[in-house]
C-alpha cells in the first residue's frame, strides 16, 4: 500500500469513506470475475464474438444483464469496449479463457466456489476451535479431497495453475546437478519434478503424494516423468522415501500448523542421509513489517487447513525442532518463490 495516499485519505472523510466502501464491496469483483469465466464468456469472446447480445446468446443468458456485467468488468480492464456494445478480452482477461496458455480459469472459479463461501465461517477459524473449511465441508480439507476424487483433480489443475510460473524459476535458480535422486514429499501432480528431471535427466524421481495426485501424475498432467518412482500415503502415518540425496517441499509446510510442520519435518529427516538437503519450496513473509500479499494468503490457508505463512526465522524454528538445520536461502527469478534450504543438524 502507498503509505502517502493513506495519509492523504486519513485526513479526507470523504476518501476514506469511499475506500471503505471500495473494500466493503470487493466480494462483488471475485463474483463477477468468477462467474464471467466459469459461464464461459471468456471462452466465447476468444473466439471471436464481440456483440454483447450475440455473446450472451451463446449461453443463453439476458443480452441486457450480460451487456451490465461487461461494462463493469471493463472497469477492472479484463474487457474493454471497443465501440458501444462491442467489447473484446483484454490481454488480463485472456488469462480467464480456457484457451490461453497459462490461463487461471479454473482459479477464478475455484476462488469464487467454496473458497470464497468458506470466508463466511472466518469466526470459526478465529475461535480456532475448527477450520473454516470444517464449517463448511464437515470435514478437514485434505480429507474431503481424497473423498471427492473430481474435487482432487480439479485442486490439482488450480495448483498447477498457481504455482506453474514459479516451476522453471526454481530450476533455474537451483542446482540439482550434484544429487542422484530428488524426492519430492506432496508433490501434487509431479509437476515440479516433471520439470526438474527435464533439466537434469539423469536424475532418479520419487513423487510422495495422496492417492488422488499420484494418480493424476501417472495420468501425465504434471507432465512427462520418465522413470519415477511413486509413493501414495499420508505424510504423517507413511514414512518418507528413504535415500533421497533432496526432498523437495513446496507449498506443503503452509498448510500445516507448526505441530505438524515438525512432524513432517521429522519424517523426511529420518528417511534422508546425513549429507542430503530438504528444500522448503514456499515464499517467506518478509521478517520486517513490510506488507505484502503473503498476509492474505496466511488468511486464506489458515481458513482452508489450519496452515499459516511463515518468516524465514519461523522456517529456522521448525527446522530446529526436526533434527535439522536453516542451510541458505536463494532468491528465485519468481517473486513469489525462495528456496529454503535445509541439512540435518550435526547435534541430531
Ligand atoms: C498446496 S498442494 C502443493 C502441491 C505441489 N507441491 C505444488 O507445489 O504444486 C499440497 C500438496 O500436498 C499434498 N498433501 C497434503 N497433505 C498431505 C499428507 N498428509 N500426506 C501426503 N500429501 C499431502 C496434497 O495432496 C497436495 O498435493
Amino acid at each position: 500500500m502507498d503509505s502517502k495516499r493513506d495519509k492523504a485519505s486519513d485526513v479526507n472523510p470523504a476518501l476514506l469513506h469511499k475506500k471503505m466502501l471500495q473494500l466493503l464491496s470487493s466480494l462483488w469483483v471475485t463474483r463477477a470475475v468468477g462467474t464471467f469465466a466459469r459461464l464461459g464468456l471468456a471462452d466465447v469472446m476468444e473466439d471471436g464474438v464481440e456483440d454483447y447480445a450475440a455473446i450472451a446468446a451463446a449461453r443463453g443468458l439476458v443480452p441486457d444483464r450480460v451487456y451490465r456485467l461487461l461494462r463493469a468488468l471493463s472497469t477492472l480492464g479484463i474487457v474493454a469496449e471497443s465501440t458501444r456494445g462491442r467489447f473484446v478480452l483484454t490481454p488480463l482477461g485472456r488469462l480467464l479463457g480456457s484457451h490461453s496458455p497459462n490461463n487461471t480459469r479454473t482459479t477464478a472459479i475455484f476462488l469464487n466456489d467454496y473458497f470464497a463461501d468458506m470466508w463466511t465461517h472466518l469466526d470459526d477459524a478465529l475461535t480456532g476451535e475448527r477450520t473454516a473449511f470444517e464449517a463448511l465441508k464437515g470435514a478437514p480439507f485434505f480429507d474431503w479431497l481424497a473423498q471427492h476424487p473430481d474435487e482432487a483433480r480439479r485442486f490439482n489443475r488450480m495448483m498447477l495453475e498457481v504455482h506453474g510460473p514459479e516451476t522453471p524459476a526454481i530450476v533455474a535458480a537451483y542446482d540439482f546437478s550434484q544429487f542422484d535422486h530428488v524426492v519430492d514429499v506432496g508433490g501434487g501432480n509431479g509437476s515440479l519434478l516433471s520439470a526438474v528431471l527435464a533439466a537434469y535427466p539423469k536424475l532418479r524421481a520419487t513423487l510422495f503424494d495422496m492417492a488422488e495426485a499420484i494418480a493424476a501424475a501417472k495420468r501425465g498432467e504434471g507432465g512427462p516423468l520418465p522413470g519415477a518412482s511413486f509413493v501414495t500415503g499420508d505424510v504423517f502415518t507413511t514414512a518418507a522415501p528413504e535415500g533421497g540425496d533432496v526432498y523437495l517441499l513446496r507449498h506443503l509446510l503452509h498448510d500445516y500448523d507448526d505441530r505438524d510442520c515438525v512432524r513432517i519435518l521429522a519424517n523426511v529427516g529420518r528417511a534422508m542421509h546425513p549429507q542430503a538437503r530438504v528444500l522448503v519450496l514456499e515464499a517467506p513473509l518478509p521478517s520486517d513489517d513490510s506488507p505484502g500479499p503473503g498476509r492474505w494468503l496466511d488468511l486464506q490457508v489458515m481458513l482452508l487447513c489450519g496452515g499459516r505463512e511463515r518468516t524465514v526465522e519461523d522456517y529456522a524454528g521448525l527446522f530446529e525442532q526436526s533434527g535439522l538445520r536453516l542451510a541458505r536461502t536463494i532468491p528465485t527469478g519468481h517473486p513469489a518463490m525462495t528456496v529454503v534450504e535445509a541439512v540435518a543438524s550435526p547435534r541430531a
